[in-house]
């Protein structure tokens, strides 16, 4: 049963948990928007700096999330007015809940548009539209589909709906049994494209690209990048782990499973970085494209392979789940915050969080045509590019570090030692050092930096 603002149905084991937060991180972000971003952002330096990110501040506020989702068992917003309240007095931590579910909304309203070009991508691929076609003809049917805002409204219309059902059902019956063998498949997929990259593509200078160290190019602009991408891919900063660590069966080892969770978003970014950047570089095609990048290039290696075409749509049916996965992640935050404090039912609150996400969506998705000229507040970002800079390298990180900070100094030592459970005393001093100090520090000097 769904306690009243409960985020999400009890997960019926361990393994199920493990997926469906895993199915919240890996997504989009990973496949999606890590290798456009290595390609924008400096190639190898802002991976560095990604894992670095993922280590030091993703993993430990991972881990400081689901703690406080273990103590709090309910939703976001109760849980950290809760806690707030017994350890410092003060209901005011409830905030952080609150901007969360407003980046919750914001990211959604991107995150359809993206997944409805994964959508359409299915029927090309099955009819054969992108066979043999070289690495500009895949550019030019990208960037037909982006002109498009009929076409592109009703694939993100669709997206949302297949977003909106399951939420409104309850996401367990449908979602869980989806992502326990659709994950493994997507991986096994990508290993394929990996292989095919090895021996089709520019192997060598696609890993140069990914992995050469190259310190020169650490600027604190990849490095504000990177670390809004740690906190994307791993799905933490605005409370949608705290609300899935709230039903975690009490004999799961937290720090174990956020190990498992980080390893497996950084598997799957470096694995489709690895599918991507050999066929860029074999095909003269730009590294730094941007977000049509997964979408150009992967589809040079399907039109060329024997059974690409069935190859490719599987791949971006399992791209458009992975996205699935993460998006009721999403949703569902939206919903259960509003749950305790509104008359409405479940369905009713899920429709109107969807349909509100996908309303704003549109400044995303005519971003990509009628409106990619237009620059608010002046420079060169369009609205897309607000709304995803906005969510992902501020609302996210300080989110995050809010967490950090309330896991760190407000719950008492004695309890988080208690729930967390590690298995070394070491390993807990230095979890309370990165959330307590490192993460803080880190991030807010580099949001900081890159206003100067
Ligand atoms: N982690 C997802 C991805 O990498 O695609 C995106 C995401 C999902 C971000 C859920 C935040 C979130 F709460």
């Amino acid at each position: 049963m769904d306690k009243a603002g409960a985020p999400v149905g009890q997960w019926s084991s361990r393994f199920a948990f493990l997926m469906a937060a895993i199915g919240s991180s890996v997504g989009l972000g990973n496949i999606w928007k890590f290798p456009y971003m290595i390609g924008t952002g400096g190639g190898s330096a802002f991976m560095l700096v990604y894992l670095a990110c993922v280590m030091a501040v993703g993993l430990p506020i991972l881990i400081a999330e689901l703690m406080l989702g273990r103590m709090g068992r309910q939703g976001p917003i109760e849980t950290l007015i809760d806690l707030g309240r017994r350890y410092s007095g003060s209901a005011a931590w409830g905030l952080i809940g609150c901007v969360g579910v407003l980046a919750a909304v914001l990211i959604l309203s991107f995150y359809s548009v993206v997944a409805g070009w994964s959508l359409a991508y299915i029927p090309k691929l099955l009819l054969g539209e992108m066979s043999g076609l070289t690495g500009a003809q895949t550019g030019e049917v990208f960037g037909s589909l982006l002109a498009d805002p009929w076409k592109l409204t009703f694939w993100h219309a669709l997206f949302m709906l297949l977003t909106i059902i399951p939420v409104a059902r309850g996401i367990q019956a449908g979602i869980e049994k989806a992502v326990v063998w659709m994950m493994p498949l997507l991986f096994v997929l990508l290993l394929v494209l990996c292989i095919y990259a090895a021996i089709e593509g520019d192997f060598a200078a696609g890993m140069a690209y990914l992995f050469k160290p190259d310190f020169a190019a650490v600027t604190w602009d990849v490095v504000l990048a990177a670390t809004g991408q740690a906190f994307f891919s791993l799905s933490v900063g605005l409370g949608t782990m705290l609300a899935y660590g709230a039903y975690l069966p009490a004999n799961v080892s937290i720090p174990r499973t956020s190990l498992v969770i980080v390893f497996a978003a950084i598997l799957t970014a470096v694995l489709a970085g690895a599918a991507i950047f050999p066929i860029v570089f074999a095909n003269g095609l730009n590294p730094s494209e941007g977000p049509g990048l997964v979408f150009v290039t992967l589809t040079v290696a399907f039109g060329a392979m024997p059974g690409g075409a069935l190859f490719g749509a599987v791949f971006f049916v399992l791209l458009a789940i992975a996205a699935l996965t993460s998006s009721v992640s999403l949703l569902e935050p939206i919903v259960a915050a509003f749950r305790g404090r509104s008359s409405l039912s479940r369905s009713t609150l899920a429709w109107i969080g969807g349909i509100v996400a996908w309303v704003i969506g549109f400044l995303t998705l005519f971003s990509f045509n009628i409106w990619s000229d237009v620059h608010p507040l002046g420079g060169t970002r369009t609205w897309f590019d607000w709304i995803d800079f906005l969510t992902s390298n501020i609302m996210l990180p300080l989110g995050g570090v809010m967490l950090a900070l309330f896991a760190g100094w407000v719950v008492s030592r004695e309890d988080g030692a208690a729930i967390l459970g590690f298995e070394s005393p070491l390993l807990f001093r230095l979890w309370r050092i990165l959330v307590r100090v490192v993460a803080p520090v880190g991030v807010v000097a580099a949001v900081v930096s890159n206003m100067l």
